[in-house]
């Protein structure tokens, strides 16, 4: 399986404290993986060095197989990199729709040439909101499209959020805690929707999470287990719950 992002000896440091502490992991086309581990493990970190909020302290970061570690993160995005951040950011005083129809940065636009030719072209923005609600179908929250976002439910939120990362058309989509502080049966549909979004799109999608029983019981690929900067283990979902090492520091009180 040919890798979309390669994460070789990354490391971070904030002055003394070693945040990222030499790691090393991939994530293949059309995988979903989990990068797991207790609160203050580094996964946050490891997400801002990636998507290039964060200049590395050492290592390397590839991206469809380019190096990525001096770039900004417009440049980041612009090679198929997509992330939510753990605390969601949405247009409040707007409705879902809208959220989701806030142009991206490429975006074609409207100009002199394009209104004159419009007769030949496809109408860009009819093309948008069609796409916009036929996101908001795949992640079933289309009878939410009007409603103000700050009506909506920490869970609900979340998608709209996750919707706006899918209308930039992302081939790596690089989750924060997109089910930390929702209920149950919703945190159940967000996986569901993300193991479809992968089958169904070919892209390949990194979550974070912080609870060791959810992920290994959502459908993910793969686990990249995290503790104190280090990765502690990676493999499969059986691989994971079977680790002496992960059963350990889980059980030592980690989690
Ligand atoms: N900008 C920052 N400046 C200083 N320390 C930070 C900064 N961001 C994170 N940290 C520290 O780095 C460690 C890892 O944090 P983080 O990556 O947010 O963990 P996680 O996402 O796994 O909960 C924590 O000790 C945190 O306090
Ligand atoms: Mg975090």
């Amino acid at each position: 399986m040919s890798s979309v992002l390669k994460v070789t000896n990354l490391t971070k440091d904030f002055g003394g404290l070693r945040a990222v502490d030499n790691i090393s992991f991939d994530v293949g086309k059309g995988e979903f993986v989990g990068l797991i581990g207790p609160n203050g493990c580094g996964k946050t970190t490891t997400f801002n060095c990636i998507s290039g909020l964060l200049d590395a302290t050492k290592g390397d970061v590839e991206i469809f197989n380019r190096n990525s570690n001096n770039l900004t993160p417009d440049k980041v995005q612009k090679l198929g990199l997509t992330r939510t951040f753990q605390h969601t950011r949405l247009w409040r005083d707007m409705t879902s729709i809208e959220n989701l129809l806030i142009p991206p940065r490429n975006q074609f636009g409207t100009n002199p040439f394009t209104g004159f030719a419009s007769f030949f072209i496809p109408d860009e923005e009819r093309l948008r909101v069609r796409k916009a609600y036929q996101t908001l179908d795949e992640l079933e929250i289309r009878h939410m499209a009007h409603n103000l976002t700050s009506e909506l439910s920490g869970g609900q939120s979340k998608l709209v959020d996750i919707g706006r990362a899918l209308m930039g058309d992302p081939l790596l989509l690089l989750l924060d805690e997109p089910v930390a502080g929702v209920a149950g049966p919703l945190a159940e549909k967000i996986f569901n929707n993300l193991r479809k979004i992968v089958d169904d799109k070919g892209i390949s999608i990194l979550v974070i999470e912080h609870n060791m029983d959810f992920i290994l019981r959502h459908g993910v690929d793969r686990i990249v287990v995290m503790d104190q900067g280090r990765v502690l283990m990676q493999g499969s979902p059986d691989e994971v719950k079977d680790s002496k090492e992960v059963i350990e520091a889980y059980l030592g009180g980690a989690k």
